[in-house]
């Protein structure tokens, strides 16, 4: 039973930067709901009730929102502003929550070993908050927990971006199994696009088995002092199989100024009913 969901969010966010300068990026609102919050209700979407977040100093708000602000709601308790709580007063009945805080920020390889504390020894899935995903039918991470009880092995959900983007993301390379699922037989972090076995990324969403803590405890940093975890994947990979699943529906990339704006657009257009197409 897959039932626990992982939140990095200890980054620095120092793309919006001066606003994430006291403020956590993953606090920052697409129109009027923080951006964690839609990755907790597509995890909730799919299952997931016991929510771990790892996170960084300066990253307090993002426990408060998880959390009854009791003068608040008194204040506006009867009046026609209280629906507005409704949908975060809905995820706080649903979830549990826990925290742990990664000390220094060495890469999402490293910030995911730090949430082993929170996980133990289950499959988890990993949602990266900045990829806002949206499908007008299952959510991209209910799509990969009905895989996953299907296979049993760790899937990484990809998308296919312009050949000349390939060193903004990890790439995989692997066979076809069925119509968009790949098993994967290598994991590049960031290659050129010279040197881009496929133009298949990986984006911010993971179901890991628990086999994953043990292999990122061997990875060595790069050069940027960073552990990642396509190199933990790429390695877990040549042990067993893991499959890259091309996901139904569009992935904003809220971590960037551009896919922030559209990400906005999109949001505010489906919530006012004009046509977003
Ligand atoms: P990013 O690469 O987007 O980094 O991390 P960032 O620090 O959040 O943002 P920029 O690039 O400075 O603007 C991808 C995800 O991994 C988490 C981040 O919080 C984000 O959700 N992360 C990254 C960690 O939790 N710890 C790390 O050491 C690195």
């Amino acid at each position: 039973m897959l039932n626990k969901g992982l939140f990095p969010a200890a980054g620095y966010g120092t793309r919006f930067l001066p606003a994430t300068k006291a403020m956590p990026k993953e606090m920052l609102p697409i129109v009027n709901k923080p951006l964690i919050q839609y990755g907790v209700e597509e995890a909730i979407e799919a299952g997931l009730t016991q929510i771990g977040f790892v996170s960084g100093r300066g990253k307090r708000a993002i426990e408060d929102h998880f959390d009854i602000s009791y003068e608040l709601e008194h204040q506006i308790a009867g009046g026609d502003k209280e629906m507005l709580l409704q949908d975060i007063r809905d995820v706080i009945d649903q979830c549990t929550f826990s925290y742990t805080r990664q000390v220094e920020m060495k890469g999402l390889g490293h910030a995911i070993l730090t949430g082993e504390t929170l996980i133990g020894d289950e499959p988890f899935a990993v949602i990266l908050a900045d990829d806002l995903c949206t499908n007008s039918d299952k959510g991209v991470l209910k799509q990969m927990v009905g895989l996953f009880n299907e296979y049993q092995c760790s899937i990484v959900a990809i998308e296919e971006v312009p050949p000349d983007q390939t060193a903004s993301y990890g790439i995989i390379e692997g066979k076809e199994i069925q119509d968009g699922l790949f098993k994967v037989s290598n994991m590049i972090e960031k290659p050129a696009p010279e040197d881009a076995p496929t133009n298949l990324a990986i984006i911010g969403r993971y179901i890991l088995t628990p086999d994953i803590f043990d292999i990122i405890r061997t990875v060595k940093p790069g050069a940027d002092g960073e552990i990642q975890i396509t190199d933990a994947i790429c390695e877990q990979a040549r042990k067993r199989m893991v499959l890259a699943y091309k996901f139904k529906g569009r992935r904003f990339d809220c971590g960037s100024l551009e896919g922030y704006v559209e990400a906005t657009n999109y949001v505010y257009q489906k919530q006012h009913q004009i046509s977003v197409e």
